[in-house]
């Protein structure tokens, strides 16, 4: 069950601090980093376990998840207009399959092992999926089954699914069908639902923000910018910033910007264009109605390159709207080619990451022309996905072959390949190929 079941809201984690052991400051978190030979310690999530303390630690579930690394570029400071040293990149893509999701499935599985569940199912634009299909194989605890849209995920999480053993099912539709289908299917045949309507992947969700705490020597940065989809994520940094401060361990919270692909956008609309707030609790939920009803009868489904976030009716709404209030929140929508140039000038500064991740730079820039991102604002982008999740939108950029451009991006509304490092095409010849390489290095 993730819902209550007399008002439908999801339910939420909550502690009663007053009668757990709380830390006194966030650096006491560091000692574990000395006992690493404990799994318990290593684990980027459960090293944070006095902060998520819903499990035994006999129940908890980890394959090493949370190796992440917060980088300072200056390659994509100088793209969003930031200060050099004061835009951070914290690179979810490090994670055992390759995303942010480890986070919250090593927490899931957590749960899922204390209540002795043997299957789990989920709804996915591919790394959910991934996620689950890897913990079902490393664990061996229970069997994955997944839901996927019918050519709606990138094919290195397509990959992973089906090469690490999850029964995929593939629906004729998208992830909002998936989405509306896996929750029927859970509840008729009694399966795990790990997407993240189920509280305690939020829970491990909120570590990555302890992570890049750490990483800033307990200094909180000024903005938090993340991609939206499911707003599962944006949702566990609000609750981790709100926890921190109600027991002192912060004085303050980040701001947090949700970043929308314009192609799927609902967020953006409700929260900047609408005025929907979180209003404590008391959301305008016919507002939100209205708005969806409008979406069927104009027949409009999500679309963009960023098929990681192509998804019109974000499950974690009413909790995104929480931590948006918890954080003076803002949220903005960037188009596919502004994502896909984004996503060029992270790779050609360093780590590459999947098309949804680089809609948090574009956001930023955004945000930084805008005014709202001021110069020497501490800005920490999530980069959620590792590169290789989706090869063909990156290869489709870089390509000189204008005919996949325009299969794969054009019909999208990318115009132009800004940043592209092309590929140089010689003859099989040792002259050529050193003519070649004088003229372009
Ligand atoms: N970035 C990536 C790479 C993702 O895979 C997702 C979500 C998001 C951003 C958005 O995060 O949903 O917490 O707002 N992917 C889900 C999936 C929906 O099925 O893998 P969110």
């Amino acid at each position: 069950m993730v819902a209550c079941p007399k008002c439908g809201s999801l339910l939420d984690v909550c502690y009663d601090w007053a009668r757990l052991p709380v830390p006194k400051s966030l650096d006491e978190f560091e000692a574990k980093w000395e006992r690493r030979s404990d799994p318990l310690c290593f684990s980027g999530i459960w090293r944070f376990h006095e902060l998520l303390p819903f499990a035994k630690p006999e129940h908890v579930v980890t394959i090493g998840e949370g190796q992440t690394l917060l980088h300072a570029s200056d390659g994509v400071a100088k793209y969003v207009g930031g200060r050099s040293g004061r835009v951070f990149l914290q690179y979810e893509g490090l994670n055992p399959s390759g995303s942010f999701k480890d986070n919250g499935m090593s927490a899931a599985f957590t749960h899922a092992r204390s209540i002795g569940a043997r299957r789990a199912a989920c709804a996915s634009t591919g790394n959910t999926s991934a996620s689950l299909a890897t913990y079902c194989s490393v664990s061996r605890l229970m069997k994955a089954v997944i839901f996927v849209g019918s050519g709606k995920i990138a094919f290195g999480k397509l990959s992973q699914a089906l090469e690490l053993g999850a029964l995929t099912v593939q629906i004729a539709g998208d992830f909002d069908d998936a989405m509306h289908r896996v929750g029927e299917v859970t509840k008729r045949l009694g399966i795990y639902l790990v997407n993240s309507v189920n509280p305690f992947r939020l829970e491990g969700q909120k570590t990555i923000m302890y992570r890049v705490l750490e990483a800033l020597r307990w200094e909180v940065p000024d903005w938090i910018v993340v991609p939206g989809g499911n707003l599962g994520n944006s949702s566990s940094f609000g609750k981790a910033f709100a926890e921190l401060k109600q027991l002192g361990l912060i004085d303050r919270v980040p701001r947090l910007a949700v970043i929308n692909a314009a192609g799927a956008n609902t967020l953006f609309q409700l929260y900047e264009k609408q005025g929907v707030r979180w209003n404590g609790g008391k959301i305008d939920w016919p507002t939100v109605e209205a708005y969806y009803r409008k979406l069927d009868a104009a027949g409009r489904r999500a679309s963009t390159i960023a098929s990681a976030i192509e998804i019109n009716r974000p499950v974690n709404l009413a909790k995104c709207l929480r931590a948006l209030d918890v954080c003076d929140g803002v949220v903005r929508e960037v188009s596919d080619q502004e994502i896909l140039d984004a996503k060029a000038q992270v790779g050609a500064s360093g780590m590459g990451c999947e098309p949804a991740s680089a809609a948090s730079v574009a956001g930023a820039r955004l945000l930084r022309r805008e005014g709202v991102i001021e110069p020497g604002d501490r800005v920490v982008c999530i980069l959620t996905g590792h590169q290789l999740k989706d090869p063909t939108a990156t290869v489709a950029y870089h390509t000189t072959d204008q005919a996949e451009f325009n299969r794969v991006l054009g019909s999208r509304g990318v115009r132009r390949a800004t940043h592209a490092n092309r590929a140089v095409a010689v003859a099989n010849d040792l002259d050529e190929i050193i003519k070649a390489i004088q003229l372009y290095s």
